[in-house]
């Protein structure tokens, strides 16, 4: 089972975005998915509820009230991180994914508390046995905006104490389609691909991170 966990401490980073948008992409793709969503103000176990029966089912798992519990069958798990999770609460969300995906949106205040969030997932990489690969996107970002360059300059600094990077993988533009995906139930690839052409332009260097072992834990 392929198993991605989205966090970011900070509120409004996009986290419930990417994962509703995974959810979607990999259902799309035909494969069996779950989204456990870990938040208890339950954003994407609300964004399934929307879901029309037109696209490719997903299976709800409201971690937030119960355990995260997956059955056998599911090829993906998608993992949306409550908002304020810090240091103790981040190893038992680590240890359940592969692949870790940490949204950060490109303003000042934001990238302060990035700063700080890097910082507590470098302490506590330690009390996480597997081999979490962690990366970053930048999100909501507007078209042209000069502190996108500041964003990506932060981000490719962010290290661990291996040496190794947390990899900065893509841009996702800030898009009412996001909007009104979320209204729908759906991802912006179950949306007509003409009119989200410009967005999911931006989702490719991640799904081609996703789909290759880079973004897997060796061994
Ligand atoms: N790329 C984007 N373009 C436009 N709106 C976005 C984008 N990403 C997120 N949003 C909106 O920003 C708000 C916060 O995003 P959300 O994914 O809920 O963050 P989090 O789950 O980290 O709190 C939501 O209203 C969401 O619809
Ligand atoms: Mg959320």
């Amino acid at each position: 089972m392929r198993s991605i966990l989205v966090l970011n401490a900070k509120g409004g980073s996009g986290k419930t975005t990417v994962a509703t948008n995974l959810a979607g992409y990999y259902a799309a793709q035909g494969a069996k998915v779950a989204l456990a969503d870990c938040d208890p103000q339950g954003s994407s176990i609300d964004w399934l509820k929307q879901r029309p029966t037109s696209v490719a089912p997903i299976i709800a798992i409201d971690a937030a009230n119960g355990p995260l519990r997956v059955a056998r069958s599911v090829d993906v798990l998608i993992m949306d991180a409550p908002s304020r999770t810090h240091g103790d609460a981040l190893p038992p969300l680590l240890k359940r994914a592969q692949t870790a995906i940490v949204p950060v949106v490109p303003s000042p205040v934001d990238i302060r508390a990035a700063i700080r969030f890097f910082q507590e997932l470098r302490e506590v990489r330690h009390l996480v046995e597997n081999d979490v690969k962690i990366a970053t996107v930048a999100s909501r970002v507007r078209d042209g905006a000069r502190t996108s360059d500041d964003l990506e300059d932060f981000l490719m600094d962010q290290k661990l104490p291996s040496g190794r990077r947390f990899p900065f993988i893509t841009w996702l533009r800030m898009s009412t389609n996001y909007l009104k995906a979320a209204e729908k139930g759906v991802s912006i690839f179950e949306m007509a691909p003409a009119a989200t052409a410009a967005d999911r332009e931006y989702w490719a260097p991640l799904l081609k991170w996703l789909a290759s072992p880079r973004s897997l834990p060796e061994g």
